[in-house]
């Protein structure tokens, strides 16, 4: 009876080791673990037995807290994660947690993320008044850069990726994240930076035109706005075409998607089960 148990426990561990990855899952601004639930329940309906972490850290208010500290904090937790799971695992980051996911990995030059999902994130900045007003209702985004684009600004999530794409000398200047993960500055890390992204066997970038937050919506692509305003797409960008931190050698060894979903708003791309179904489960194996 013993014996039998033992067996079937054993059968039942080959299967799940065998079939999916573990996900680890970072959470939007504002929010916590609780807002990855529907996620949490798709991944567990479609594919029984996988192990999800789904951080709570930098829960509701905690979440504008200073870009960095919150990477080195994620950073710690991803470690033991992987000593537990040295085969592998996928990591999902929704809205900002999709771009402090991506730093943790640049920051952890070992990391045993084999799939990095960014879900509506804003990889290349954010620059856009409807954003800005969740958080700071009072401020537009013309003159934002005057609060963020200082010493003081820079103790703020927000500011750390605040892209004012007519003042990127300040923005080049203050910023004390952005500028550094997207390599547009050389750093004496510059070379991880880059290294740690190109360990990945898959960079997987949703976003979508209707999302209505991330501005401009293409940032989630890496794609940005231009001097006069005109969004340039990722591919067309010095930081796609010098290869500053990989994007083009994921692209040409077929690592990197950039998945775009129309008549997603931002507040739907982790909550809605057939858009979950569509743009992460498939790249969850
Ligand atoms: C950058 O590299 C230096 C060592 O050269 C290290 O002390 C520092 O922690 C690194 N910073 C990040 C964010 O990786
Ligand atoms: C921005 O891009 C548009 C379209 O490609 C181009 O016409 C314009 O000159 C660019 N502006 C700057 C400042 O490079």
């Amino acid at each position: 009876m013993v014996k039998k148990y033992i067996f079937l426990a054993f059968l039942t561990n080959l299967y799940i080791i065998g079939a999916y990855k573990p996900v680890v899952i970072i959470h939007g601004i504002l929010t916590g673990a609780e807002s990855m639930l529907v996620i949490l329940e798709e991944i567990e309906r479609h594919h029984p037995g996988t192990k999800v972490y789904n951080t709570d850290r930098f829960a509701g208010w905690s979440s504008l807290e200073n870009a960095w500290h919150q990477v080195l904090e994620f950073n710690g937790d991803l470690q033991k994660i992987c000593r537990n799971h040295p085969d592998g695992v996928i990591m999902l980051g929704y809205s900002q947690g999709g771009l402090l996911g991506r730093a943790v990995l640049q920051t952890y030059p070992d990391h045993c993320v084999k799939k990095f999902i960014s879900l509506s994130s804003p990889q290349a900045g954010q620059f856009g008044s409807d954003f800005l007003h969740l958080i700071f209702p009072s401020l537009v985004a013309k003159t934002a850069y005057e609060l963020f684009y200082t010493y003081v600004g820079q103790h703020t999530s927000v500011g750390n990726y605040w892209n004012d794409p007519h003042h990127q000398d300040l923005f080049e200047q203050f910023s004390i994240f952005l500028p550094y993960v997207n390599n547009d500055l050389p750093s004496t890390n510059s070379t991880q930076f880059r290294d740690s992204i190109l360990k990945l066997d898959q960079l997987i970038l949703v976003g979508g035109p209707d999302d209505g937050v991330i501005t401009p919506w293409e940032s989630s692509h890496f794609g940005y706005f231009n001097g006069t305003g005109d969004v340039i797409p990722c591919r067309q960008r010095q930081i796609y075409l010098e290869d500053r931190i990989g994007l083009q050698t994921l692209d040409n060894t077929g690592r990197l998607k950039l998945v775009t979903m129309a008549g997603v708003k931002h507040f739907d791309w982790h909550l809605k089960q057939q858009v979950i179904q569509t743009v992460i489960l498939p790249y969850l194996d």
